[in-house]
């Protein structure tokens, strides 16, 4: 593969008070931003603002861009802008490394404070994953987001007007890391308590290829069911019933019960019947006051191997067989 050379200006989000002197201005930079704050201050306080130096007051992503498409002359739509909490950069690949040099001394000369230039030589590139790398979900406007179909994979889609399980609350999290923690790991996953789905959407996307679910809520039933339609899964079990009442029949590689304590400790002996000989239990939904209690009464049958703990809840895993 051929070698490709990469030109990145980076500017701090926080970056304030560069000074930008310009020299041989052409009159368009005052007709496009003529009227703006950015332009009005002279370098020192007894200095009028002249055509060739002033304080650029606050050096935002869109002057810069603007910076590189009128005054260096790069095409607009060759600039690959990326931003994030600590910066916003724009990348742009010149064909030679001439241009590229002629790209650095030109945007040199402006003297712009605090924008980092780097010019580096990217070597056998695997181009169609770069290119995907670069590429991050993103605003379109107010209320359109763009999101690159190759990340569909990493969404999943939640109606919670019936049900618990938006992924916002502590005890799901914990949940759904300890899942990812045994990611490859299982293929037969029982979600107790299901609520939105959440859990089952959730160890699908990591591996499940066998998946049973049931609530006692007929409400989160339904609203499961929605959300699986919602997320394309067709191929699933999803049931209303109270576990304590469910005759146990079949084990499973992960089984997943966010629940509150006194539900845990009532039916933990059930609950550990379903977990398959080398399989692992995920537990949530445990108050710190009940932590100790909680992990004795499974410790007693499985192994722990993960504890998450918040500052009211906490979260256990547990592997049989060990
Ligand atoms: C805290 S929510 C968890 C929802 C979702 N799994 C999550 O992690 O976000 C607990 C769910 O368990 C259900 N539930 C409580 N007791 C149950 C039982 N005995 N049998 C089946 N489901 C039960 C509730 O209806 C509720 O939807």
């Amino acid at each position: 593969m051929s070698k490709t050379l990469q030109l990145t200006w980076c500017l701090a989000n926080r970056c304030l008070n560069s000074t930008l002197n310009v020299s041989n201005v052409d009159g368009l930079w005052f007709s496009v931003f003529g009227k703006n704050q950015l332009f009005r201050q002279p370098t020192t306080n007894n200095q009028q603002p002249t055509t060739n130096n002033f304080i650029l007051r606050d050096l935002t992503p869109i002057l810069l861009n603007y910076i590189l498409t009128s005054h260096l002359k790069i095409n607009p739509f060759d600039i690959i802008e990326q931003t994030d909490k600590r910066q916003t950069s724009f990348k742009f690949y010149p064909s030679t490394r001439q241009q590229a040099r002629q790209l650095m001394r030109q945007f040199n000369q402006l003297h712009i404070q605090n924008v980092s230039v780097k010019l580096e030589v990217l070597q056998d590139q695997d181009w169609q994953n770069k290119w995907k790398k670069d590429f991050k979900p993103f605003a379109l406007t107010s209320d359109l987001t763009i999101v690159p179909a190759w990340l569909k994979e990493n969404y999943i889609f939640i109606d919670s007007h019936l049900a618990f399980g938006t992924g916002l609350h502590e005890t799901t999290r914990f949940m759904t890391e300890l899942i990812k923690s045994v990611k490859g790991q299982f293929s037969t996953f029982l979600d107790i308590g299901t609520g939105t789905g959440i859990l089952t959407l959730a160890a699908l996307k990591y591996g499940a290829k066998d998946v049973t679910a049931m609530d006692i809520s007929e409400d989160c039933v339904t609203n499961a069911k929605a959300n699986f339609a919602l997320n394309g899964v067709s191929k699933y079990r999803l049931f209303c019933k109270d576990f304590a009442k469910m005759p146990a029949h079949k084990t499973y590689d992960l089984v997943a019960a966010n629940l509150v304590s006194h539900d845990l400790l009532a039916m933990s002996e059930k609950i550990i019947s379903r977990v398959n000989k080398t399989g692992y239990l995920a537990i949530s939904g445990i108050s710190l006051d009940n932590f100790e209690a909680v992990k004795t009464k499974f410790s007693k049958s499985l192994n722990c191997v993960k504890i998450k703990k918040g500052k009211t809840w906490a979260a256990l895993l547990y592997k049989n067989g060990v």
